[in-house]
């Protein structure tokens, strides 16, 4: 009898802990969720006017820096580029965005529109383990393994709205 009651008590005191344990997870968990303002933010428009030829804005979009290029006209680049990478998807643009996340460890490459190292002409290079990228994200050298990340975006005027298909539909 004793211990059938002991047992209840420990019952319930251990459904109160779950309760609580509940009451401390639940708004926790809420916090993590997406909120109200970062959902608004899948799709962000920038002007590229705003940006002077040859240099790079870091914006955020849906919680992630991203950059975006305004190359300017006629733009060459002496650099190798191949078949699979995203220069054959941003070509001829002259204002298109780059997911700023270096596709190794995950660093914030930056832009040297001076050239870095051996190279004497425009590239993203990441700090952490010295990779470089071509201006339009391509992975030419160091430990990155693919080119940065394509946002979907699309051109309006002077406007890149990223976020929304265009001249680039879908993500890679
Ligand atoms: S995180 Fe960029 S090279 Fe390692």
């Amino acid at each position: 009898m004793e211990t059938s009651r002991r047992d209840l008590l420990g019952l319930a005191i251990g459904g109160l802990g779950l309760v609580g344990v509940a009451g401390v997870l639940y708004p926790l968990l809420k916090t993590l969720a997406p909120s109200a303002s970062s959902l608004a933010g899948a799709k962000v428009e920038v002007d590229g006017s705003q940006i002077p030829e040859g240099q790079v804005r870091v914006v955020s979009w849906k919680g992630k820096p991203v950059f975006v290029v305004h190359l300017p006209q006629n733009f060459q680049w002496p650099g190798k580029t191949k078949e699979t990478d995203n220069y054959k998807l941003l070509q001829g643009q002259p204002l298109y965005a780059l997911v700023a996340v270096c596709t190794h460890l995950g660093c914030v490459p930056l832009w040297k529109p001076q050239g870095e190292a051996e190279y004497n002409y425009p590239v993203f290079h990441c700090p952490c383990h010295g990779g470089f990228y071509s201006p339009w994200g391509d992975n030419i050298a160091g430990p990155p393994p693919r080119p940065l990340h394509v946002p979907p975006q699309k051109v309006e005027g002077t406007k890149l709205i990223i976020g929304e298909p265009g001249f680039v539909k879908e993500l890679t």
